[in-house]
C-alpha cells in the first residue's frame, strides 16, 4: 500500500508504544504474498497446509476454486443443484476440479502436466503462482518451456464459468502440444449423489454437438425432495450443461470411466496418456466433460483459449437450441471472455470503493479495504452453505445468519439486502417464531426451537433501516410460513412478542433446544432451562427496537417493550451474577452453567459481552465481567468462547462437552464471539485492549505462522484452536462465518466511528491511544463522508471538535438530509482518554 502524505499525522507520538508495522513484512507471507494494493493474495508454493480457496459467483452461479484448480460449482443451491462434483471424505480435499492438462507430444519426460499444478502434482514446476483476487483466480505456471496461465471466473451476466487460458512457448524450438480440458459433472442433488450414486448414475446423458464442437449434458431425473428419502419425485433436472472451447476439438469424452480408464484417477487419465480420446457419449454412467485439442507454438509464440461451462434452463429451450439461448459463440470467444473478466474486476473496484480507510495499522487497512468486505460479500451470498468446510449438503441457509450477514453488504447493495430480508421473512410463523434454516429451491426448512433465532429478525430489519432510512420496507406485506400475511413491521413486533411470551417464571428466556451457541443443546430439554446470554441478547434487540418504536412514534409498543427491557435488567441482575461475571445458562433443574465454582466451563464469553452490549449490566459489573474475560479468555489469537474447556461429558449441557477441548464451541477462539467481545470492550471504553484483541484476530497479520494456522491467510476462520489443545493456533472453517460481517462493522462503526442510527450518522471513533489520527471515507445515504480524525493528545475517544465542510458543529451528529453537498468533509479532534 503506498505511503500516504497523511502518514505524518498517523505517526504515534504520545508516549504509548505502538506496534511496528513494516511494509515489506506486511506483504510477504509463508507460501506467498499480498500484492502491493492487497487486491490479490499470490500463492507461490502449491504445497500449502490445506487447499486455499476462493469464490467466483454471480447472483445464480457459484464456484469454489482452490489454488490448484479444485472445487465445485452449483446453481443457486449447493445441495439441490450441484453442477460439478467434489469428493468428500478424501485427501487431497479439493478433488476433483477444473483441469487443463498439457501434453508435449514430442518429449519423453514429464509428458503431460496441469496448468493448475494439481492433479499432476508429482511435478516440480519452474514457476507456480496462484493469484486469488476478487471473483477470479489466476494460476500461472511454467514447465517444460511452456508458460501457462489459466484464469477462472464467473461472468456477471451469464450462468457460466469461463476458464481463460494462455500458453506461451518460451523455448527456441517449435512445440506440438495437446490440450485436455475436463471436469467431472454431478448435475442435481449432491447429497443424493453421495449416498445413492450407483443408482443415480443411471440418469445422466452426455452427447457431443458436432456443429458447435461442444459437449451437452443433462440428467433425466432430479431428486428435489425436501429431504433426501426413498420417495422418488417425478422430475427431470431442468438444465443443460454446455462445455466447449475456442480451439477446434480433436476428441471428446462424456464417460468418466472411458476418459480416466481402469484403475486410474484424474492424475493419470488413460485418454491423456495415450492421446486417444474415447469419443464416448453416455446415456447412463458417471459423466465427465472432457475435450482434446492440438496446437503448435513457434518459438516465443502465444495462444489464448476460452473454455466455457454454461448452464441453460431446459424448460425454455425444449424446442429451441440451448446454444442459441446462451449466445454460445460469445462465451467461447477469447476477446469477449477478456471483456467479461474486466467486467468482474470493475464490479469489484466499484464494490470496494464504498469505503476506504487509512490508519497507522496496515493489516487493519488491508483487511477493511479489501479482504474483509470481500469475505463479507461471500458470506452474504453463500450463507453457511456453499463452502469447503460447510459442504453444502446439510444446512441450507440459516435464519440467524441471513439476518446478520446483511450487516456486511448493506452499505454497498441496499436493494439486494432489502430483497433478501423480504424473502427470509417468509420463513416466520404467525406466532412470531421462525424456521431455523431453509433450502432455497424447495422452501423447506427445520423448526429447531433455538431460542434466539426469531430475534435476529428485528435485529436485521433495524440494521437495514439504520443504513438506508428506507421506512417503506416496514409497510411491505410478507406471508407467514404457516398462514396469513402481515407487514414487515408486524413481523418484527411478532418476533418480540414471541420472545417475551417464552420467558421463564423468573423472567429469563427459556433456552429451548439451544441458543446462538448451537452446542448448548441439552441445557433445557424439559422446557425449564434458561439462557442468560439469551436474556442479554433479547435486551439488546429490545433496546434496538425501542429506537425503532421511537422513530416511528409507536407509543404503545414503546411502552410495553420498555417494560420488558427493564424487567430483564432486574431478572439478569437478580439471578445471573456469579460474583465476578455473569453465568451462561440454567439447566432444567435450575443448576447454573458458567460459574467460578465449576471445574469446566467456568466462564463464557458471550454472557459477558452481551451484558455490556445490552446495556443491562451496571457499570461496575460490566467492568468486572470484562476484566474476567481478559484474565481467563484472552489468547494470542483472540478470545476463547469459554474456559476451561469441557473434558468430561455433561449430558445436561450438551454437545459442547463432547467437542474436543480447545476446538469449536468447546473453548476455541471462536471469532464470531470474539468480535462481539471487542465491541463490548469498545463500548465499555477499554479501547486499547479491545483494539489489541481486534488486531490479534486479523488473518492478515504479518506474524501468523501459516504452518500452524493452516488456513487461508486472507480470510477469517470460524475458529482458531485455543491453548487448551496441542494444535493451538490452527484455524478452521474459513470464509463462511458471521465473524466477517461483525469485524467489518466493528472496524468501520465502532473503531473508526461511523456509527449509523435510524436518524443520523454519529461520528464516534474509539481508537488506540497510539494512533495520532486516521482518515476514512464511507458512503452513507447517498453522500460521501470523508473523515479526518486527529488525536494529538494520545486519547482513545471523545469528539471535542467537529467541523463539517468548514462549519463548526455543536455536536458529533450528521443528519445527511440537512446537507446539500454530496461530499461532506468531516474534521474531528479527539480529546478523552478511557481506561
Ligand atoms: C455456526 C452457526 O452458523 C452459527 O449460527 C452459530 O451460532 C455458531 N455456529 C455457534 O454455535
Amino acid at each position: 500500500m503506498p505511503q500516504s502524505v497523511f502518514s505524518v499525522i498517523l505517526a504515534a507520538g504520545n508516549g504509548v508504544e505502538a506496534p511496528t508495522f513494516s511494509l515489506t513484512t506486511m506483504h510477504q507471507r509463508q507460501y506467498g504474498y499480498f500484492t502491493a494494493d492487497y487486491r490479490e493474495f499470490v500463492i507461490t508454493e502449491p504445497r500449502t497446509p490445506r487447499p486455499w480457496f476462493n469464490y467466483m459467483w454471480n447472483s445464480c452461479y457459484t464456484g469454489l476454486i482452490s489454488h490448484t484448480g479444485g472445487g465445485f460449482s452449483c446453481l443457486e443451491s449447493p445441495r439441490d443443484n450441484r453442477i460439478t462434483r467434489m469428493r468428500y471424505n478424501s485427501l487431497p480435499w479439493d478433488r476433483p476440479g477444473r483441469y487443463v492438462l498439457v501434453k508435449d507430444v514430442e518429449s519423453v519426460a514429464d509428458r503431460y502436466w496441469s496448468l493448475s499444478w494439481a492433479p499432476t502434482i508429482q511435478l516440480n514446476y519452474d514457476r507456480y503462482e496462484c493469484h486469488h483476487g476478487q471473483g477470479y483466480t489466476r494460476i500461472v505456471t511454467e514447465l517444460n518451456g511452456i508458460r501457462g496461465e489459466i484464469t477462472y471466473f464467473v461472468p456477471t451476466d451469464v450462468d457460466a464459468e469461463l476458464w481463460l487460458v494462455s500458453l506461451k512457448n518460451v523455448t527456441e524450438r517449435s512445440r506440438s502440444l495437446e490440450l485436455y480440458t475436463f471436469t467431472e459433472l454431478l448435475m442435481g442433488n449432491a447429497l443424493n449423489d453421495l449416498i445413492n450414486q450407483p443408482n443415480d448414475k443411471h440418469f445422466p446423458d452426455v452427447h457431443f454437438d458436432r456443429q458447435r464442437q461442444a459437449l451437452v449434458a443433462t440428467r433425466r431425473y432430479w431428486v428435489l425432495n425436501k429431504k433426501v428419502s426413498v420417495a422418488q419425485p417425478n422430475l427431470a433436472w431442468g438444465n443443460w450443461v454446455l462445455f466447449g472451447q475456442s480451439l477446434p476439438v480433436t476428441g471428446f469424452d462424456g464417460s468418466l470411466d472411458r476418459f480416466i480408464g481402469r484403475w486410474r484417477s484424474e492424475t493419470n487419465p488413460i485418454a491423456v496418456e495415450t492421446g486417444e480420446m474415447g469419443n464416448s457419449e453416455i446415456t447412463a454412467g458417471d459423466p465427465v466433460v472432457a475435450l482434446q485439442s492440438r496446437l503448435h507454438l513457434a518459438p516465443g509464440e502465444k495462444e489464448e483459449v476460452a473454455i466455457a461451462l454454461a448452464v441453460v434452463p431446459r424448460s425454455e429451450t425444449e424446442l429451441d437450441d440451448p446454444f442459441e439461448a446462451i449466445a454460445w459463440s460469445e462465451l467461447v470467444d477469447v476477446d469477449r471472455a477478456r471483456q467479461r473478466l474486466r467486467q468482474v474486476q470493475q464490479k469489484w473496484d466499484g464494490y470496494l470503493s464504498t469505503f476506504h480507510v487509512e490508519t497507522p495499522d496496515e493489516a487493519f487497512n488491508a483487511s477493511l479495504n479489501v479482504w474483509n468486505p470481500y469475505q463479507a460479500a461471500v458470506t452474504f451470498d453463500m450463507a453457511r452453505n456453499a463452502g469447503f468446510y460447510h459442504g453444502g449438503l446439510l444446512f441450507g441457509t440459516g435464519m440467524r445468519d441471513r439476518f446478520q450477514d446483511i450487516l456486511g453488504v448493506v452499505m454497498v447493495e441496499p436493494q439486494r439486502v432489502r430483497d433478501r430480508l423480504l424473502d427470509a421473512l417468509r420463513y416466520q410463523f404467525q406466532d412470531g417464531s421462525t424456521l431455523h434454516n431453509f433450502f432455497k429451491l424447495t422452501g423447506w426448512g427445520e423448526r429447531t426451537n433455538h431460542s434466539d433465532t426469531p430475534l435476529w429478525v428485528p435485529f436485521g430489519i433495524v440494521e437495514y433501516l439504520k443504513e438506508t432510512g428506507d421506512r417503506s420496507i416496514l409497510d411491505e406485506m410478507v406471508p407467514f410460513y404457516d398462514e396469513g400475511e402481515a407487514t414487515v413491521y408486524r413481523h418484527v413486533v411478532k418476533a418480540l412478542e414471541w420472545a417475551v411470551a417464552n420467558l421463564s417464571d423468573r423472567g429469563l428466556p427459556k433456552i429451548q433446544n439451544g441458543d446462538w451457541n448451537d452446542t448448548l443443546d441439552h441445557v433445557g430439554p424439559h422446557g425449564q432451562g434458561e439462557t442468560v446470554w439469551g436474556a442479554f441478547f433479547l435486551g439488546y434487540v429490545l433496546k434496538q427496537s425501542l429506537s425503532l418504536f421511537e422513530f416511528i412514534k409507536d407509543e404503545e409498543n414503546l411502552a410495553r417493550f420498555r417494560r420488558a427491557y427493564e424487567a430483564l435488567r432486574k431478572a439478569t441482575n437478580d439471578y445471573c451474577w456469579d460474583g465476578n461475571w455473569y453465568v451462561r445458562a440454567f439447566r432444567d433443574n435450575g443448576k447454573p452453567i458458567g460459574c467460578a465454582a465449576h471445574k469446566q466451563g467456568q466462564i463464557f464469553l458471550n454472557a459477558q459481552s452481551w451484558a455490556v452490549l445490552s446495556g443491562l449490566a451496571p457499570q461496575e459489573r460490566a467492568a468486572a465481567a470484562i476484566a474476567a474475560c481478559r484474565d481467563h479468555l484472552a489468547t494470542p489469537y483472540g478470545m476463547q468462547i469459554c474456559w476451561p474447556a469441557y473434558t468430561k461429558v455433561e449430558n445436561d449441557v450438551g454437545l459442547i462437552s463432547r467437542c474436543v477441548p480447545g476446538k469449536k464451541e468447546n473453548g476455541a477462539i471462536f471469532n464470531h464471539a470474539s468480535s462481539w467481545f471487542v465491541l463490548a470492550a469498545l463500548t465499555h471504553g477499554e479501547v486499547d485492549f479491545a483494539y489489541d484483541i481486534y488486531h490479534r484476530m486479523l488473518p492478515l497479520r504479518a506474524d501468523l505462522d501459516s504452518d500452524r494456522r493452516e488456513v487461508e491467510p486472507y480470510v477469517f476462520p470460524e475458529y482458531v484452536t485455543s491453548p487448551e489443545h496441542p494444535t493451538e493456533g490452527q484455524g478452521s472453517h474459513t470464509w463462511l462465518t458471521g465473524t466477517a460481517v461483525w469485524m467489518l462493522r466493528i472496524g468501520l462503526d465502532a473503531i473508526l466511528g461511523f456509527k449509523t442510527t435510524l436518524t443520523h450518522l454519529e461520528i464516534d471513533p474509539h481508537i488506540p491511544s497510539y494512533w495520532a489520527g486516521f482518515r476514512a471515507r464511507r458512503k452513507y445515504r447517498g453522500k460521501s463522508i470523508s473523515l479526518t480524525v486527529r488525536n494529538p493528545d494520545g486519547c482513545n475517544l471523545g469528539v471535542t471538535s467537529m467541523i463539517v465542510n468548514g462549519r463548526t458543529q455543536a455536536h458529533n451528529r450528521i443528519d445527511v438530509s440537512q446537507w446539500d453537498e454530496n461530499t461532506l468533509n468531516v474534521d474531528v479532534v479527539l480529546g478523552a482518554r478511557a481506561q
